[in-house]
């Protein structure tokens, strides 16, 4: 029986501002509806505080959106696990294509990015997807299977309680155009088969991946109906309560 959870995370990169974010979750809580679903949300640092504060009370996680691999040090610009913790975060997005693509994240820094977490006692988002070139030149599968390999073959088997995977074609991302349900499918059941090959049958079922790549009010049913699919991480139709929300209800 599938005992995985169901999830909702909103990514909202490097939009909202304090106030915005207050106006966003005012809005949010007197919507919020009644779901098994769990809804989290990561924005930029500069509101973290806030947003745990002001959402404490309600069934809503607070997630950041990146995290520094040291513990601590001269590190000009940067934020740590323990400075994450301090205002409430208990989970980290490792891993987004944008890292990776706009500040060269390279496998090997994100494999220490998700060790501090962890031994922080983090939770972890971490993201994987190929690009437009890689899935025309057919090495798409290959490509996340290193991807995963490298940051996450590691872990101990206990470890993967505290991830979260999301497959995020990076063609989809911000672009408008979507893996049908039938793409993301093939590439969820393949992730999953792939960590049931390291990490047992047991860790890949209890394993959450997430879709992300454009998902909106009108392509989220479809996909989160896919039997690998547990939920979406969600950019541009994050960032208004009402696509949120109809989004969780399509989950
Ligand atoms: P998008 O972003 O929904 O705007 O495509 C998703 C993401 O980058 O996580």
């Amino acid at each position: 029986m599938n005992q995985r959870k169901k999830i909702i995370a909103a990514n909202w990169k490097m939009y909202k501002d304090l106030a915005e974010a207050n106006d966003f979750f005012t809005f949010l809580i007197d919507k919020l509806p009644d779901t098994n679903t769990e809804v989290l949300i990561a924005p930029a640092f500069t509101s973290l505080w806030n947003a745990f504060e002001t959402t404490r009370e309600y069934p809503i996680e607070i997630v950041a959106q990146n995290i520094h691999q040291e513990e601590k040090g001269a590190y000009t610009g940067e934020v740590s696990a323990a400075m994450l913790k301090s205002v409430g975060v208990q989970r980290v997005i490792i891993g987004h294509s944008e890292r990776r693509e706009y500040f060269g994240e390279d496998d090997a820094l994100l494999k220490a990015k998700v060790k501090t977490a962890l031994k922080n006692e983090l939770k972890v988002i971490f993201c994987i997807g190929e690009k437009l070139e890689q899935r025309k030149a057919n090495t798409h599968f290959d490509l996340i299977k290193s991807q995963l390999q490298s940051a996450l073959f590691d872990l101990n088997k206990s470890d993967w309680e505290q991830i979260v995977l999301a497959y995020e074609p990076v063609w989809a991302i911000g672009t408008g155009e979507t893996a049908s349900p039938e793409q993301a499918q093939e590439m969820h059941q393949f992730i999953r088969e792939t960590i049931a090959e390291a990490f047992g049958s047991d860790t890949a079922a209890s394993v959450s991946i997430l879709y992300g790549g454009s998902v909106k009010p009108d392509n989220a049913q479809a996909l989160f109906s896919q039997p690998d699919i547990d939920g979406g991480l969600v950019g541009g139709a994050s960032l208004e309560v009402d696509s949120f929300i109809d989004i969780i209800k399509a989950v």
